[in-house]
C-alpha cells in the first residue's frame, strides 16, 4: 500500500525547509516553501527521505504513519549540534546498509498501525496536549520520537532512521521541539541554536498482587503467603526467594498486636525467619508524618534490603496507609505488603495504590500513589472486630454492588445481615457466600481502580457514597451522632438512591430494595447531621473539587451512570423527599451506636 506523505514545517526552521524538501527527492524553492509554511500549509510529497549530509542548519526529518489515517507524516525538529553530529554519523552508517533501513521502515509502519499503539491513549493524550499548546503550524507528532537501545546506549530514533537489528525499543519517548520561548530571530535561525523544549514520556507500570488465603490460614506457619505471596508462583523471583534465607520487618497496629501478636511472632519463629516487629498505636488521630518517620527510622535500623525484604504492614486502613507512605518514601520506593485486618481495609485500602496521612487538619493530605507489592487477605481477622466496624466495611461492598454488580447486590440483599452478625465466618466448608461477597467486592473495585490508578479521571463510580458523604463524616465527627466512614457513605448512598428514583432512573421498588439492603447490613440510611444546609454546602464542595457534579447514580440494580446536570430544584425536592422517607426509620436514634 502506498502512503501519501505530508511535510509539516515549523516557522523556526523555514529556511531549512527547502533543503529538507530536497532531501525528500524534490526541490522546492525557498520562497514557495516559506509561503506554504507561513500559511501553515502542509505539503504533500512522495518518496522516502534520502539523507543529505552537507547541509546546514542541522535538521532532523522523520516520517511516521498516523495510526488513525494511515497517512505518513513528515515533520522536523532542530537538534543541538552535538547530538546532530552524532545523528549525521548514524545516517552515514545507515546509508551503507539500506536494506536495514527498509526493514526498519516496515517495522515502524507495522507498529504505527498496530492496535496496541492506536489504543494507546497515553500517547494520544500527550500528542493532543502538545498540539493544543503549540501553534497550529507546529503540529507535532511527538509520540513518534522513539527510544532505541543499541551499543548499550539509548538513542532518539525517527521512523526512517535505521537501527541495528538487535536494537531494543522502549515505550518511552523523548520528543524534542523548538521551545515556545524561542525568539525566532534571524541569528537564532541561522545558527540553529535556538532554545528547545523536550517532552519526556515514560510509562510507569505497576504490578501488584491481591491474594486471598483460606479463612484463618495466613498466620498458620504451614502457609507461606506471608513470605512469598507477593511473588507470582512459578516465577524465577519466587523460586529464588524460596531458596534464600528471608528477613522481615513487621509493622503492626497495637490493637492488632494485642490480639494476634503472639501468632505473628510464632509464625516467623516456626519458619526460622529473622524478623523484627514494630508495634505502634496507629489511629485516625495520630495518622501523621510523625508515625511515618518512626517506621522509616526502623527500616533504616533494620537495614532493609529493598530488593528482597518487603516491609509487612498488619492492621486496619490507618496502619496500611502509614506504612505504605513510609515505604514509598524510604529510598524513594521500598516494597511493602498489606495485611488488612478490618473489613473496610480488606476490600478498600488493600486493593488500591494510595497511601497517606493526615496533615494540617486535612485528611490524607500527604500521600502517594505507590501500590504495595501485594495485599494478602484473610477474612478471619474480622472475628475480633466490633459488629459496627464490620458493617462499616460492608458499606463499601454495598457501594460496588449498587454501582455495578447485580450478583453482589443480591448476595448482600439476602445475606448482609448474617454476614455482619457472623463477621464473614463461613457456616460450613460449603458456605461460599462470605468469600464470594468479598471476592466480588475486590474484583469490581480493581476493575474500576486499575485503569485509573492515579485517579486522573474524575468520573469514578467508586465515588458513589462519597459525594456528600465525606462532608457528613467530618460534620458528625466528635458529636453525638458521629458516623464511621462507611456509615456516612451509606447515608450518602441512600440519598442518591432516592434522588435516582425521583429522577426516574430507577423504580420505587428498586429504590426500596436498596434502602432495605442497606438497613439489612446494619447501615444507617439517614443522619440527623445531614440537614439541608450541610447538604447544599457538600454539593457545592463536590462540584468545586470534582469540576462538576459527576454524581454516580444507580440506573438499575447493579448498574450506574455518571450525571452532571441535576438541577437545584431536583436536588432540593429529592432531599426533602429523602428525609420524609428515611428519617423515621434510619436516623431518629443515634445510628447503630449500640450494636457492637
Ligand atoms: N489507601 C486507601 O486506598 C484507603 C481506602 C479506604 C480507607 N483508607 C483509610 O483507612 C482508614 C480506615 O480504615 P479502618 O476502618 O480499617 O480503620 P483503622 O485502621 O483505624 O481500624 C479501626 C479500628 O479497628 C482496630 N482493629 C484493626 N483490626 C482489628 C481486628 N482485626 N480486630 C479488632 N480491632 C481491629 C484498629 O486498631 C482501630 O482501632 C482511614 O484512615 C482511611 O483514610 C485508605
Ligand atoms: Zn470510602
Amino acid at each position: 500500500m502506498a502512503f501519501p506523505r505530508l511535510i509539516l514545517a515549523e516557522p523556526l526552521v523555514q529556511d531549512a525547509a527547502p533543503r529538507g524538501a530536497g532531501a525528500c527527492g524534490r526541490q522546492v524553492s525557498t520562497t514557495l516553501a516559506a509561503l506554504l509554511i507561513s500559511f501553515g500549509l502542509i505539503m504533500v510529497l512522495g518518496g522516502g527521505w534520502q539523507p543529505v549530509e552537507n547541509q546546514e542548519p542541522i535538521i532532523n526529518m522523520a516520517s511516521y504513519v498516523q495510526p488513525h489515517t494511515g497517512l505518513s507524516t513528515r515533520f522536523r525538529t532542530p537538534l543541538p549540534p552535538i547530538a546532530s553530529n552524532r545523528f549525521r554519523q548514524q545516517i552515514k552508517a545507515q546509508a551503507a546498509s539500506l536494506h536495514d533501513d527498509d526493514r526498519f521502515r516496515q517495522q515502524i509502519k507495522a507498529q504505527a498501525l498496530a492496535p496496541s499503539l492506536r489504543e494507546d491513549t497515553g500517547l494520544e493524550q500527550i500528542q493532543h496536549e502538545i498540539m493544543g499548546k503549540a501553534a497550529p503550524s507546529a503540529l507535532n507528532p511527538a509520540a513518534k520520537y522513539r527510544l532505541a537501545q543499541y551499543d548499550d546506549t539509548w538513542h532518539i530514533v525517527h521512523p526512517e532512521d535505521s537501527v541495528p537489528a538487535q536494537a531494543v525499543f522502549s515505550d518511552a519517548f523523548v520528543a524534542p521541539s523548538v521551545s515556545e520561548y524561542a525568539t525566532g530571530s534571524n541569528e537564532e535561525e541561522k545558527s540553529g541554536a535556538g532554545v528547545m523544549a523536550w517532552v519526556s514520556h515514560s510509562k510507569i507500570s505497576f504490578d501488584y498482587r491481591v491474594v486471598e488465603v483460606p479463612h484463618g490460614n495466613l498466620l498458620d506457619p504451614k502457609c507461606d503467603a506471608l513470605l512469598f505471596g507477593h511473588l507470582s508462583p512459578g516465577t524465577p523471583e519466587r523460586q529464588e526467594a524460596e531458596a534464600t534465607a528471608q528477613r522481615r520487618l513487621v509493622v503492626i497496629d497495637k490493637t492488632v498486636n494485642d490480639l494476634y501478636g503472639d501468632k505473628v511472632k510464632a509464625y516467623f519463629e516456626a519458619r526460622g525467619i529473622e524478623h523484627e516487629i514494630l508495634v505502634l498505636t496507629m489511629t485516625e488521630d495520630n495518622k501523621s508524618m510523625e508515625l511515618v518517620l518512626k517506621v522509616a527510622e526502623r527500616m533504616k535500623k533494620f537495614n532493609i534490603d529493598r530488593r528482597k525484604e518487603p516491609v509487612l504492614a498488619i492492621g486496619g486502613g490507618v496502619s496500611l496507609d502509614i506504612v505504605g507512605l513510609a515505604a514509598s518514601l524510604f529510598r524513594r520506593r521500598t516494597p511493602y505488603i498489606r495485611v488488612p485486618t478490618t473489613a473496610l481495609s480488606y476490600i478498600d485500602a488493600s486493593v488500591g495504590a494510595k497511601n497517606g496521612v493526615n496533615f494540617a487538619g486535612s485528611k490524607n493530605r500527604l500521600g502517594s500513589y505507590v501500590p504495595p507489592a501485594a495485599a494478602l487477605l484473610d477474612s478471619s481477622f474480622f472475628a475480633t472486630q466490633p459488629h459496627r466496624d464490620v458493617a462499616n466495611g460492608v458499606a463499601e461492598m454495598a457501594k460496588m454492588a449498587i454501582m455495578k454488580s447485580p450478583e453482589l447486590y443480591e448476595l448482600l440483599e439476602q445475606h448482609g445481615a448474617r454476614l455482619v452478625a457472623e463477621k464473614f465466618a463461613p457456616r460450613s466448608p460449603y458456605d461460599h457466600v462470605p468469600q464470594r461477597v468479598l471476592q466480588l467486592s475486590i474484583q469490581t473495585m480493581l476493575e474500576e481502580l486499575s485503569p485509573n490508578l492515579w485517579e486522573n479521571s474524575l468520573d469514578r463510580l467508586v465515588d458513589f457514597g462519597h459525594a456528600v458523604g465525606q462532608d457528613l463524616e467530618m460534620a458528625a465527627l466528635g458529636g453525638e451522632h458521629e458516623l464511621q466512614h462507611g456509615e456516612s457513605v451509606a447515608v450518602d448512598m441512600s440519598f442518591m438512591t432516592v434522588l435516582s428514583q425521583q429522577l426516574g432512573l430507577i423504580s420505587e421498588a428498586q429504590r426500596d430494595r436498596t434502602l432495605n439492603m442497606l438497613r439489612g447490613c446494619k447501615l444507617p440510611v439517614w443522619s440527623p447531621v445531614m440537614d439541608y444546609e450541610l447538604f447544599t454546602h457538600a454539593v457545592s464542595e463536590r462540584v468545586r473539587n470534582s469540576m462538576g457534579q459527576r454524581f454516580p447514580l444507580p440506573v438499575g440494580i447493579g448498574e450506574a451512570r455518571i450525571f452532571n446536570d441535576i438541577s437545584e430544584a431536583d436536588l432540593s425536592r429529592a432531599f426533602h423527599f429523602w428525609e420524609e422517607l428515611c428519617a423515621p426509620m434510619g436516623g431518629a436514634q443515634p445510628p447503630l451506636k449500640k450494636i457492637a
